[in-house]
């Protein structure tokens, strides 16, 4: 049975080219770049090369990249430095779809006795602008916010936030880990004064991200050591993992256009055969969205019972929801989108990626009725095709759900 891959927003396989450059700083390269002999030379001159790479995809100049192990590595730096420049700052502003790298990084600093407003979002998941603009006070140390969101792929007006932040004079970070390498992106043009990437979403390895931090803008280090990246992050640089992201960047910066053309084709049809099936729904603003994902909600049935079938037929996919070991808890990101419970529990999220085939696409959409309509056989919610209403549970939706309460 051939595996087919369509959960590239955990994460995605490494390109084997991506690998090919960085083999030899497995090998014969294995100098440390801050050394004065040649052998530190020859790696220092990669290592340059690799942030030419990144910044071009960026479009920032090359020493505005500051590298890191991970995305939640660039989340953490990027919020304790804005604290740490301004400390008569005790706001900040996130939203209530972030990914648990900021949501878990603004739970402890409300705990530490920083203010802490989550801008929420409509049923389509988009970003409320009024409630941002209302937000921002002269004591708003910095507003972060996704780029794209990991769940639904629905992406926020981040030019827009970028240029409102600029006005009120406050710092703005993105996430964009899910975006850098899907969407262009132009650094350079914006008003954005950090940004979080990670190497494993675009066919790097795992254990490399980046931060990008404005030019200008005043910076404290979250890691404290040596002269590494201009003082802005200690520890010797991780050379083969920056060269790989390197090659990553130079790839998807080529790759942009089939990402948004060939990938979002196959989504869309994808997207829209499997919703086909009886009551099923696409979660999220559908035209503002990444190219490669669909969060798609089968009602009546367990997100996780569809993955587990999915997957025994060769299908990885994902939980729309953050249920886990039996919690009946659906996803953080539905839950503020307002999205019904019996929607909510049943939701996968599929992501796309270049390595995908239309073949794939039409072996999932001859796999997934059957999946679905097994589940729907064994559900209390379903009968004979169609939903059992008189069996309802209390729901979300009513208001006072049994489950979530
Ligand atoms: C939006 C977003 N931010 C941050 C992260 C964390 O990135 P990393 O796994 O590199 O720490 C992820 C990973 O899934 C993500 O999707």
């Amino acid at each position: 049975m051939e595996t087919i891959y369509f959960d590239n927003n955990a994460t995605t396989r490494v390109d084997p080219r991506v690998l090919e450059a960085m083999l030899p700083f497995f090998k014969a390269s294995y100098g440390n770049p801050s050394s004065m002999h040649h052998k530190g030379g020859e790696v220092g001159s990669a290592l340059r090369q690799a942030r030419l790479s990144l910044a071009a995809l960026l479009g920032c100049e090359p020493h505005e990249i500051v590298y890191t192990s991970c995305g939640t590595e660039s989340d953490n730096t990027a919020l304790w430095s804005a604290l740490r420049t301004q400390p008569d700052k005790r706001h900040v502003v996130t939203s209530k779809v972030e990914h648990s790298a900021i949501i878990n990084n603004a739970t402890f600093l409300a705990k530490q006795g920083y203010r802490v407003t989550e801008i929420g979002v409509d049923r389509l998941g988009r970003l409320d602008m009024d409630q941002l603009k209302a937000a921002l006070t002269p004591d708003t140390a910095i507003v972060s916010l996704l780029w794209a969101n990991n769940e639904t792929g629905v992406l926020f007006p981040i030019l827009e936030v970028g240029e409102l932040c600029r006005e009120r004079g406050v710092v703005f970070h993105t996430d964009a880990v899910q975006a850098v390498g899907k969407i262009p992106v132009d650094l350079g043009n914006s008003k954005i004064d950090m940004l979080s990437l990670s190497g494993h979403k675009l066919e790097a390895p795992k254990g490399i991200g980046a931060l990008y931090v404005r030019h200008g803008l005043r910076f404290a280090p979250f890691m404290i050591g040596g002269h590494q990246e201009n003082g802005r992050r200690g520890g010797t640089e991780n050379v083969p993992y920056i060269v790989g992201l390197g090659a990553a960047a130079d790839l998807a910066l080529r790759r942009l256009p089939e990402e948004n053309g060939r990938v979002r084709a196959m989504r869309d049809r994808l997207e829209a055969g499997l919703l086909e099936i009886p009551s099923t729904m696409v979660n999220g603003d559908r035209e503002f969205r990444l190219p490669n994902t669909t969060n798609i909600s089968f009602e009546y049935v367990e997100g996780e019972s569809i993955l587990f079938h999915l997957s025994h037929a060769g299908i990885c996919a994902s939980s729309g929801s953050a249920c886990t070991s039996g919690s009946l808890e659906p996803s953080h990101v539905l839950r503020a989108m307002g999205v019904p419970f019996t929607a909510a529990h049943g939701s996968i999220r599929l992501s796309l990626s270049v390595n995908n085939t239309d073949s794939e696409v039409d072996r999932a959409l001859e796999i997934f009725p059957a999946v679905i309509k097994k589940l729907r056989d064994l559900s209390p919610f379903w009968k004979d095709g169609a939903p059992a209403l008189g069996n309802a549970l209390l729901t979300c939706d009513d208001g006072g759900c049994q489950i979530c309460s």
